[in-house]
């Protein structure tokens, strides 16, 4: 089982749509282990973001993902990372599969509606800046029978 972290950033809490994009990771049956509603402080989304920090568009990147709180959410499943980053797909709503989440509701490389780790490595760093370990919910679904 793998554990990893979402972020639904702040064009999905404004167009209502973070029902929508939680029902598709359901469907995939991924387990909620964690979810939480939270303002980014500078800190964390300088640490989140650092390797962006030269870019051009940082600015802009950081500023939009403090308009609105964002939804954190931790979730655990068999490939839990690629399944996930499967779901998402491309940064670029435009380049993403059909049937995906940023391209069924990305508007822009920026409104791109999700944020999820794309490595083992960074899911174990990411979750750790979200949430503490011993706040992780371990419980049964029906789902579980499949694995
Ligand atoms: P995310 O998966 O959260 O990782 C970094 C984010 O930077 C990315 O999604 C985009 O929302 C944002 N971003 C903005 N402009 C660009 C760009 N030109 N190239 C890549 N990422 C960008």
């Amino acid at each position: 089982m793998e554990t990893t972290l979402i972020l639904l950033k702040p064009d999905t809490i404004e167009r209502s749509l973070i029902g929508q994009v939680i029902t598709r990771l359901e469907n995939k049956w991924l387990k909620i282990s964690w979810l939480k509603m939270m303002k980014l402080d500078d800190t964390i989304i300088n640490k989140h973001y650092d390797f962006l920090m030269n870019k051009p568009f940082f600015p802009i990147l950081k500023s939009y993902m403090q308009r609105t709180p964002v939804v954190a959410i931790a979730v655990t499943w068999k490939e839990a990372i690629k399944t996930v980053r499967n779901l998402t797909w491309a940064t670029n709503p435009f380049e993403a599969l059909p049937g995906s989440i940023r391209w069924d509701f990305g508007l822009t490389i920026d409104g791109n509606i999700i944020h999820a780790s794309d490595s083992l490595e960074n899911a174990q760093k990411e979750l750790k800046r979200f949430f503490e370990w011993k706040d992780i919910f371990e419980y049964s679904k029906i789902t579980d029978d499949v694995l």
